[in-house]
């Protein structure tokens, strides 16, 4: 039976979600009902549908206590949406129903394993945090929290281990087992990533340390994933206070992949470390595996250092990536837009061997919801040409840039003028491997967003842009002499699936 903390929170999106504007949403993105949003949580597959829950406050457009939100999907690009599936309503939970993930059970039951945050005063009059991790089960719509929760406490850590920063399981299931990987912080109050087993995923025991940072890559790692993808173990984290090491790794809150091979003992032995996305909100990712085989990922579009910074008159404050496909080639994440995009394709504008020097339009190459790709080569394979930009979400006063330049090998995303009132960082250099000059940039832009997806997806760079819904010129400059083809879709909801 749903509590009241659980029912109120149902009444609240039910009754107040139709007030949000739908400008302030995205077409095909996920967004919260009302409120707040940040990590996605429990992005499974069950009874055949995609299912992904949320952190979310549906009270305001700010961070509070956190509940978990519900949709699914069975494309990823068009979602259902279904109530609020957990409130903070356990004295073990009290203070938050922190991130987790879910997997279907063998009795046809969703399990959610997540991270119940209890505070308490010390003596010393401090607050301190008490994270454990819970379980609930249920059918896809509605979940029962278990009489045994919590199942992971202090006492299951190593020695060392952090009470206060124990959070955000992804659970996963083996021929043999079930397991789940959590963050913590060990005795040096760096990060760790914590590897439990469990033989029917309700009884739970310690199994070892899958990664440590040591203080190299930030410090407390949020929000693991672990799995095999192209013959590669790979982990994904989500580190605080990091330190920008060259143009990789940004400061504050970044997100690290490190593909490698795990030991005997599940130990990820790393060979390769690269940022997951370049550019600025992004954070948080979790993956799944579809019943075809493919391994997808979604995440944030936001980043905490930067999203209490939207239009203060906003109901909602959130938004999803749009999930993506992931491949390991040459030591490196591939990430691409998830195929299905394809489907909502409109009618195709394209451009072949543009030549280029002063600003251009192209006609019919506008809009604000639509995929579009961009190949760029010099004009002349003997003079290389200075920098190419194409300039989007554009009018007499806004635009965002995307800026390649050739010679130092480095994309510049900069939204400075796109219509943010807040002094936040807005630019971002990275570097990209091009070949001669030769870029290809495929660009999804939904609304208030743009994801860039670099030579079929070597890399991806994600911004948020709250630019007036009217600003959709785009156009294409260059210094020295490039050409350059272009191909575009709207993306659409008109054209009927089948
Ligand atoms: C990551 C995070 C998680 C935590 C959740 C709280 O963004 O800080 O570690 O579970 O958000 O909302």
């Amino acid at each position: 039976m749903a509590s009241e903390k659980l029912n109120k929170a149902r009444a609240y999106e039910e009754q107040y979600a139709a007030y949000v504007p739908e400008a302030e949403r995205s077409m095909f993105h996920v967004t919260g009902p009302i409120g707040w949003i940040n990590d996605p949580n429990g992005f499974s597959v069950y009874k055949g549908e995609y299912h992904l829950f949320f952190q979310y406050h549906p009270y305001k457009p700010v961070w509070g206590p956190m509940h978990w939100g519900h949709v699914k999907t069975r494309d990823f690009i068009r979602w259902e949406r279904l109530p609020a599936a957990l409130a903070p309503d356990m004295p073990y939970d009290k203070d938050g129903c922190f991130s987790g993930s879910a997997v279907e059970l063998p009795d046809g039951r969703q399990l959610l394993m997540y991270t119940g945050v209890r505070e308490e005063y010390q003596p010393d009059g401090t607050l301190k945090p008490y994270q454990t991790q819970c379980l609930a089960v249920g059918d896809g719509r509605d979940y029962e929290k278990i009489d045994a929760n919590p199942v992971l406490t202090a006492k299951d850590l190593p020695k060392g281990g952090s009470e206060s920063d124990f959070r955000d399981p992804k659970i996963w299931k083996e021929e043999d087992a079930y397991y789940a990987i959590v963050g913590n912080r060990p005795a040096d109050g760096s990060g760790s990533v914590l590897l439990f087993r469990s033989e029917d995923a309700f009884h739970w025991q310690y199994y070892g340390c899958a990664a440590s940072n040591h203080s190299q890559y930030g410090m407390m790692w949020e929000c693991p994933d672990y799995f095999r993808l192209d013959g590669k173990d790979v982990l994904l984290v989500s580190p605080q206070e990091m330190s920008p090491i060259g143009l990789e790794f940004h400061a504050g809150n970044g997100t690290v992949c490190m593909i490698g091979e795990a030991d005997e003992n599940r130990h990820l032995i790393r060979e390769n470390v690269h940022a997951i996305d370049y550019g600025i909100d992004f954070y948080a990712p979790q993956t799944l595996l579809t019943p075809d085989g493919r391994r997808i990922l979604i995440a944030w579009m936001q980043n905490w250092d930067t999203a209490r910074s939207q239009p203060v008159t906003n109901r909602i404050c959130g938004h999803m990536t749009l999930p993506r496909e992931l491949r390991v080639r040459d030591g490196r994440l591939i990430q691409q837009p998830v195929r299905e995009i394809e489907n909502y394709h409109g009618e195709r504008i394209r451009y072949m061997n543009v030549p280029l020097s002063t600003e251009t339009f192209l006609t019919g190459i506008r809009g604000r919801t639509i995929d579009m790709t961009v190949d760029v080569r010099p004009a002349n394979e003997s003079s290389m040409y200075h920098w190419f930009k194409i300039n989007l979400a554009k009018d007499g006063e806004h635009m965002t840039t995307i800026r390649f330049k050739p010679d130092q090998g480095i994309v510049r995303v900069d939204r400075s003028r796109c219509g943010y009132r807040f002094d936040i960082v807005h630019v971002r250099d990275f570097p990209v491997y091009s070949r001669h000059g030769r870029i290809r940039l495929r660009t999804i832009l939904d609304r208030h967003s743009l994801e860039i997806f670099i030579n079929d997806g070597e890399q991806a760079a994600t911004i948020m842009m709250y630019t007036p819904a009217d600003a959709d010129a785009i156009s294409f400059e260059a210094e020295g002499e490039v050409l350059m083809d272009v191909e575009k879709y709207d993306i659409t909801f008109d054209k009927e699936e089948d």
